[in-house]
């Protein structure tokens, strides 16, 4: 597996990958190439964006850290990242998720971000169990989500 900056040409792989986690069950909505590419890829307010590629160039997964602007629909901080992550279901629980993770706190680092909100649906015991192995820890819990915090700064 090779963790790297997801260019436009991931697009497909990466909406194939909401596919299959809509297709498990686990998403309300599958979205197309047109709609990750300004979301995650081309975003003006993209830290990092990193992809997880399997053999034969397979997307297997990805992860977003962008800067919250003022208007965010989840309510964060200005100038917090956000992030979002995405496993393909066929790739899960075998370290992905944790590898792009190394990835983005490098590039969070870098960026000089001091803290990480993850804003995780309430129902989502799977999303909420992994970050809480990442280091992140609850600081609010707005109706129907958990939402989780990284303290870039503090010692892991
Ligand atoms: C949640 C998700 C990102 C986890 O990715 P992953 O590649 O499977 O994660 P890893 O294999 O690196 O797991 C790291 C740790 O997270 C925790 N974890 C991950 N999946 C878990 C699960 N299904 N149940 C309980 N704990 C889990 C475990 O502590 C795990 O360590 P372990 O396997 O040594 O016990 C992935 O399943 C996914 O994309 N799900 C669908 C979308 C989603 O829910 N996104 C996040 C919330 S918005």
């Amino acid at each position: 597996m090779t963790i790297r900056p997801a260019g436009s040409a991931d697009a497909e792989g990466m909406s194939r990958v909401i596919a299959e986690i809509f297709a498990a069950g686990l998403r309300k909505e599958a979205q197309g190439p047109d709609w990750v590419l300004p979301r995650y890829i081309d975003n003006e307010r993209r830290i990092e964006c990193s992809v997880a590629e399997g053999e034969q160039g397979r997307i297997l997964g990805f992860q977003s850290l962008q800067q919250a602007a003022a208007d965010n629909p989840y309510g964060v901080a200005v100038g917090w990242g956000i992030i979002g992550t995405h496993i393909s279901p066929a790739a899960a629980r075998q370290g992905v998720g944790s590898a792009l993770f190394r990835a983005t706190l490098r590039a969070a680092k870098a960026f000089g971000l001091e803290n990480i909100d993850a804003s995780i649906g309430a129902d989502n015991a799977m999303g909420q169990a992994y970050y809480e192995a990442m280091g992140f820890r609850t600081y609010r819990t707005p109706e129907g989500l958990v939402c989780k915090v990284y303290r870039v700064g503090a010692p892991s």
